[in-house]
């Protein structure tokens, strides 16, 4: 039988300095399978388009993500009373040919629930990922972001280094 309290990579990586500033009320982890109906698609929707995504094809995402260890690394903030995701963070791992093939961590798709916005969930889950980037070997973590939430990212530590391109390609 599926195990649904399976982490989607090992708890070594959840920063335990981060965990331990936490307030008792919240839980920081890895994704895991439950996640699917403890809201974390509905904490995404606070970012952008999700879409209807059924159990078994988030299950599939899950697997392929958890067969590539070292990759994929999907954090979530758990409400402990209630058990709802709260707050949703990913760090995709890069291997690249250049800096002696080095390693570039990708910070991607960062959200707390409007009700928990602005007691420090956000800085928590960026402080998680970069500690994953660095225990992983990463020479470095980068992120896209709109203007917006440029403050934030330099309250985090990070700093502009440049502007995001993009193309879109037509789904057909
Ligand atoms: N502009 C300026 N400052 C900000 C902003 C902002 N948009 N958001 C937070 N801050 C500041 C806070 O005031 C706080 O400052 P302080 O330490 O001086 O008090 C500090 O940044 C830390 O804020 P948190 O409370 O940790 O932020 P929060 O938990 O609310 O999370 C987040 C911030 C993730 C941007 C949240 O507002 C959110 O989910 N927004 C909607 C989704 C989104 O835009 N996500 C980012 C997409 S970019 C990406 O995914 C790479």
């Amino acid at each position: 039988m599926t195990d649904m309290s399976a982490p989607l990579f090992p708890t070594s990586f959840i920063c335990p300095d981060i965990s331990s500033k936490l307030a008792p009320v919240y839980s920081l982890r890895p994704l895991q399978l439950s996640d699917y109906k403890a809201g974390f698609l509905d904490v995404l929707k606070d970012l952008t388009t999700v879409g209807d995504i059924t159990e078994e094809r988030f299950t599939e995402q899950f697997e392929y993500m958890r067969a590539r260890q070292g990759e994929y690394f999907v954090i979530v903030i758990e409400k402990v009373a209630t058990g709802e995701v709260v707050g949703v963070g990913t760090l995709l791992v890069e291997r690249k040919f250049i800096h002696e093939c080095g390693l570039v961590g990708h910070i991607e798709d960062i959200a707390v629930a409007k009700s928990e916005q602005g007691k420090k969930l956000g800085i928590k889950i960026i402080g998680a990922l970069d500690f994953i980037g660095k225990k992983i070997g990463c020479y470095k973590n980068i992120l896209d972001c709109s203007p917006h939430n440029e403050q934030f990212y330099v309250k985090c530590g990070y700093s502009n280094a440049g502007f995001e391109m993009t193309k879109r390609f037509d789904k057909s």
